[in-house]
């Protein structure tokens, strides 16, 4: 954004500002008429001002007071203040309405981006940048009117002061020049430092949240280094808070200057009044009228200044919004009846070496697999070259013996019930966090199954709200440990029911009883299903249909769970040979 000509930067902000306008003519009609009405109406008081009272005065020196231009002067001095109070109440009612509109419209562009897209550091900074943009595009419609009002204002108080003296009606437009240049430079600059300040923002905000949300909240309180946290906040907050003194301190520079220009003009124009020989009356109309405009004008130079500033993050969220392609709806898909890795190499960009080589894995339908293997082996990295979250640098990934690469994203996740290392703990009602498991609509009978088939139910059975209840201590919530949520999570694959099940560590933060049941419920139910797990106890493993040992990103050994420990010297005997002793 830095480096924008005036001419850019001007040519940016007419285009926010029309579309800014279309946005309001589509969502918050009424209010726009109104304001639009208001502001019109509020335009032309100066230039009434004039006419009214240089017929006052002349009526007055003539000797026979009129009470007409007093009533109109009375009505015009009298609308000023509630007019524009008025006004400014529609132009904010107007902007409550957008601001809804902005931000459902970035909600449901988020749900449609793709896992692939998230993973992408610029593709979080956009995501960001455009929630922080809805605080700012919602008012620029309103400061759109307002600076279109001021331009009624300027031109028709330059004719009317024309009548009276035509070098002053043309000072009194030229007025609004500084004002126009001063915001526009100030609009340039501050386009350089936003984003300084947005970064800086951001992560301050995201180590603020670790320090507010309740789970690292707690984490940071019961080590006694929340103040470390509080440190890097004020670090942050310290080198925002620079960027933005550095430019309030600009902008000053920039208003006095303009300020200067329009005592000027406003100057000359008084002396070319006053050598121009006008009637006292024609003058001090045009002086009081001139002073109202020039209020308005400057008010026009604020807003002018926040459309401006608006701009380019406008054009960010744009932008986002528009790159998102209309959702394709994932329907999950039952019936996978093969699934296979067929020499798949990846390296992580930057790594010196590959976390995958020459991996070939496969399994049918009713078939229940394994990956072992130590930290870092690759497990996860196959997982996510399996669903397609990491494209593979060499090798295929076939589905029912077809290469994955030529499904789209929606069509290839649609295959997968995925419960992934690091699940989510969301702290919504306990309906609505099953029913995350499946793109469509979701029933209760279908959660409670799901909730059984995951040993949940022992502990959802006893909440207060049943299904309704809400969980996360910090909302009010219930309590949930970590093994209850990763059987929450658990319960949403039962709920999704792909033809695919990819569980990576499922019962890792599980006891031993529960995590029992739950494999023995996975064996029970695995014949409509592929089911791929990853795990790192030994007992897991057995009756398993067949088990790839994966170390340093290589199949090192694959087979039964007694074959592979009772090949002396193999990789898995040795891994899990301790464990066996126990
Ligand atoms: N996003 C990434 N960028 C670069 N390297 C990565 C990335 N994710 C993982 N790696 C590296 O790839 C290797 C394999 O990691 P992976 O996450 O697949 O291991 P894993 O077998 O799942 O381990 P764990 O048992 O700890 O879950 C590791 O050396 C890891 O450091
Ligand atoms: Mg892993």
């Amino acid at each position: 954004m830095s480096g924008l000509s005036t001419r850019e930067a001007l040519r940016d902000s007419a285009r926010t500002a029309a579309e800014s306008l279309e946005d309001a003519a589509r969502w918050a009609r009424g209010w726009l008429a109104v304001s639009a009405a208001l502001l019109l109406a509020q335009a032309a008081l100066p230039a009434a001002q004039v006419v009214f009272l240089e017929r006052l005065v002349d009526s007055l020196s003539a000797g026979q007071p009129s009470w007409g231009p007093l009533l109109g002067l009375t009505a015009v001095v009298g609308a000023m203040y509630p007019l524009g109070q008025i006004g400014l109440a529609a132009t904010q009612r107007m902007a409550l309405r957008l601001r809804l509109r902005y931000r459902v419209d970035l909600a449901h562009a988020a749900a449609r981006l793709a896992p692939s897209r998230l993973a992408r550091a610029d593709v979080t900074t956009d995501l960001e940048a455009s929630q922080a943009a809805t605080a700012v595009m919602d008012v620029v419609a309103g400061r759109t009117l307002q600076v279109l009002g001021a331009g009624v204002t300027s031109v028709v108080l330059c004719a009317v002061v024309w009548e009276i003296n035509p070098v002053s009606g043309l000072l009194v437009l030229a007025a609004l020049v500084p004002t126009v240049l001063a915001f526009t430079g100030i609009s340039r600059m501050e386009a350089r430092g936003w984003p300084l300040v947005a970064t800086a923002d951001r992560r301050a905000a995201y180590a603020t949240e670790q320090l507010v949300q309740q789970r690292p909240g707690t984490e940071l309180a019961v080590l006694g280094t929340g103040g470390k946290v509080a440190e890097l906040i004020a670090g942050r907050r310290t080198e925002a808070t620079k960027v933005l003194d550095r430019m309030i301190g600009s902008a000053m520079l920039w208003e006095f200057a303009a300020a200067l220009a329009t005592a000027a003009l406003f100057g000359g124009a008084l002396v070319a009044l006053v050598r121009g020989g006008a009637s006292g009356a024609g003058t001090a109309a045009a002086v009081a009228g001139t002073i109202s405009g020039l209020n308005a004008i400057r008010l026009c130079g604020y807003a002018f200044g926040t459309i401006i500033t608006a701009s380019p993050q406008a054009r960010i969220y744009r932008r986002f919004v528009a790159s998102v392609p209309p959702a394709a709806p994932q329907l999950v898909v039952r019936d996978v009846g093969s699934l296979e890795l067929d020499s798949v190499s990846f390296t992580y960009p930057g790594a010196d070496r590959p976390a995958l080589r020459d991996v070939s894995i496969r399994a049918e339908r009713g078939e229940m697999i394994a990956l072992v293997g130590v930290n870092g082996a690759g497990k996860t990295t196959a997982v996510n070259t399996l669903v397609g979250m990491l494209t593979p640098s060499t090798g295929r990934v076939l589905l029912d013996g077809r290469d994955a690469a030529a499904l789209t994203e929606p069509e290839r996740l649609g295959h997968f019930g995925l419960l992934v290392q690091e699940f989510g703990k969301f702290e919504f009602g306990l309906r609505d966090i099953v029913a995350l498991g499946a793109p469509g609509p979701v029933t209760d009978d279908a959660v409670r199954r799901a909730l059984e088939s995951a040993e949940a139910q022992t502990f959802t059975g006893r909440m207060p709200d049943g299904l309704g209840t809400q969980l996360g201590q910090q909302w009010g919530g219930t309590g949930v440990s970590g093994g209850q949520w990763q059987r929450l999570a658990l319960a949403r694959i039962y709920l999704r029911g792909a033809g695919v099940w990819i569980l990576d560590e499922p019962t890792s933060a599980i006891d031993a009883e529960a995590e029992r049941e739950i494999f023995s419920e996975l064996r029970r139910t695995r014949h409509e299903r592929i089911t791929v797990v990853v795990s790192h106890r030994a007992w897991t493993l057995r009756e398993l249909d067949r088990i790839y040992v994966l170390d340093e990103g290589v199949v090192v050994q694959e087979g039964r769970y007694d074959e592979l420990l009772a090949a002396d010297g193999g990789r898995f005997a040795e891994m899990f040979r301790d464990q066996m002793k126990k």
